[in-house]
């Protein structure tokens, strides 16, 4: 298996993913956010690039079925009636409903990676599910790092490192890694005992605990704490069911 990591959007050539499967991460907090709303029975997850995109999907549909979702400087946008804090996806809020959704970094990327032949959303809340799926479905895997407005961000490279790590256990795992795969898995060897505490001491993590959002880090820190697996489908995030005809090589998705 070969494992290319990203660790700025920018880095990401959208057409150079046809054929590979890519692995969305941004721990704080779109991706972990995503994976919760979709536990807790929210329908999908459309990803926008834009604020205005997301008010232009939603237009006059915004109301009990749609709601509006995501953040913009790490707030609740204005008119939209959730923010970025996976603890505001709870069940009551979100069963059943469509969720349109705009963030800085994570949803952008979410449709940056559109043109994979499979895209997984993962933070540490699910990263057993995903290493289990990429080490039955994939030869190939792009890890794309979300950041922090368009700049490295460790919290992502450190799971990153930690996918790395996962896939590399088996004995007979064969895994070719590239430099930044290689960097990354460092980085989680020197954080992997208290993740909590590298959220903490994040600049990203520190400006959300200022902006009081300390709760949010804790969630975030979590491994397998959330096991489902978001794979973007037609432009929406929905959970994958366990028959999901997808991964059968050679049988097209509308079969
Ligand atoms: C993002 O997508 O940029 C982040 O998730 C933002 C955040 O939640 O603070």
């Amino acid at each position: 298996m070969r494992i290319q990591t990203h660790f700025t959007p920018h880095e990401v050539d959208e057409i150079a993913l046809r054929e590979k499967t890519a692995v969305v991460i941004d721990v704080l907090r779109a991706s972990t956010t995503v994976i919760t709303a979709l536990c807790n029975g929210a329908r999908e997850v459309i990803p926008t690039p834009t604020v205005a995109a997301a008010a232009k999907i939603t237009g006059h549909l915004a109301g009990d079925v749609t709601i509006r979702g995501g953040e913009q400087n790490g707030r609740i946008i204005e008119g939209f009636s959730i923010g970025n804090s996976p603890l505001e996806y709870a069940e009551e809020r979100v069963r059943d409903r469509s969720i349109v959704y705009s963030t800085t970094d994570g949803s952008p990327l979410f449709l940056k990676a559109k043109y994979a032949k499979h895209m997984l959303v993962c933070a540490f809340v699910n990263i057993s599910m995903v290493a289990e799926f990429l080490k039955k479905h994939a030869d190939d895997v792009e890890i794309l790092c979300a950041g922090n407005n368009g700049r490295f961000a460790i919290e992502d490279a450190v799971c990153a490192g930690m996918l790395v790590h996962l896939l590399g256990e088996e004995a007979d795992a064969q895994l070719t890694l590239c430099d930044a795969s290689i960097a990354a898995h460092a980085l989680y060897r020197a954080h992997y005992r208290n993740l909590h505490r590298m959220l903490r001491q994040s600049e990203h993590g520190r400006f959300l605990e200022g902006l009081g959002y300390a709760d949010d880090l804790r969630f975030c820190a979590g491994v397998d704490t959330v096991p489902g697996l978001p794979l973007l489908d037609d432009n929406m995030l929905r959970l994958r069911k366990d028959n999901d005809r997808r991964e059968s090589p050679g049988t097209p998705a509308s079969a």
